[in-house]
């Protein structure tokens, strides 16, 4: 059955009031679906007995206004494909019900978490506009269990964080990064790379496996780790904006791989910035497959 859209706090609230003594599982997105945000709804449907899916293009997280102006709006195939993901309710809001005239108010989350990796390349006012924007939906919505994607990891950082700080009753789940065939993991940006450019970008998950590999190899110095990954992305002519590895907790710093390290990445393809990450576990030989990631759900 089509999910029901509706576009105010006071709908939602007055949608899910009958539904407050069941379970309510939330997946927050900016819209333009693909199977990593489904990904993201099954396991909501799994989990929940109603599943609200948010669709809204936050414009205090964007940077460049054409980034912005060029985000892909697909609302009416988003909400067959929701649909099909077993979402039962669409929370669709326009910007002015977000950000009424008058809004004053911004959730800033401190520390190394927002200073490093996208943060230091986008600026702090890019996680001050997630966390401001996740904090308004997850009151709205008032979940049991909100579902955010791995590819976005220093995203559910900052959001683990904020739900700690702030004491938000939810428990974050956190998905694994949906991959295409080649091991791109799915981005709403895809959409806007040439047949070539799109080629170049396997070039991603190729330089992290090869590191995943360096990894299990016995390589535990963070500056080899990355060497690894720029020399497969120079490969392909691509410069990264960053390649990092740090604690997968605190986002610092690492001289050496001891605990669960990020090795984290931006690259530029054409008109488009990816990010990508794996997660490097002493130990565990694999563990994020850099492979497609639909298999528990055909
Ligand atoms: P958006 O980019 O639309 O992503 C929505 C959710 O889908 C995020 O939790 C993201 O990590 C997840 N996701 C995207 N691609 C994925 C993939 N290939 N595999 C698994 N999960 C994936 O992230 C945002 O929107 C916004 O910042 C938001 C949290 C909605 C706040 O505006």
């Amino acid at each position: 059955m089509s999910p029901r859209i509706v576009r105010t706090v006071a709908e939602l609230r007055a949608a899910l009031a009958p539904h407050r003594a069941s379970s309510i599982g939330f997946v927050p997105t900016m819209g333009a679906l693909h199977e990593g945000h489904l990904s993201l709804l099954r396991a909501a449907r799994d989990e929940n007995a109603v599943v609200v899916l948010s669709i809204f293009v936050n414009p205090t997280q964007f940077g460049e206004a054409a980034d912005l102006d060029a985000y892909p709006r697909t609302e009416a195939s988003d909400v067959a494909l929701a649909g099909g993901a077993g979402t039962d309710l669409i929370f669709a809001p326009s910007e002015g019900e977000m950000y009424p005239a008058g809004f004053a108010t911004t959730v800033s989350v401190g520390g190394a978490i927002t200073g490093t990796l996208e943060g230091a390349l986008r600026g702090r006012s890019h996680f001050d506009g997630v966390a401001t924007v996740v904090s308004k939906l997850l009151l709205a919505v008032q979940p049991d269990r909100a579902y955010f994607g791995a590819k976005d990891a220093q995203q559910v950082v900052v959001v683990r964080r904020m739900v700690a700080d702030l004491g938000i009753p939810v428990e974050i789940i956190t998905c694994p990064t949906s991959r295409d065939a080649d091991g791109l993991a799915r981005s709403s940006r895809n959409t806007r790379l040439s047949p070539t450019e799109r080629e170049l970008a396997a070039a991603i998950p190729r330089s992290l496996r090869a590191s995943r590999d360096a990894f299990a190899s016995g390589i535990r110095d963070p500056r080899r780790l990355a060497a690894t990954v720029r020399e497969h992305l120079a490969a392909a002519e691509l410069e990264p904006e960053y390649v990092e590895v740090v604690d997968a907790d605190s986002l610092e710093p690492i001289a050496q791989v001891e605990g669960p390290a990020l090795l984290a990445l931006a690259v530029r393809v054409g008109p488009v910035r990816l990010i990508d990450n794996v997660v490097l576990v002493p130990g565990v030989t694999d563990p994020l497959p850099l492979a497609p990631t639909d298999r528990s759900h055909p």
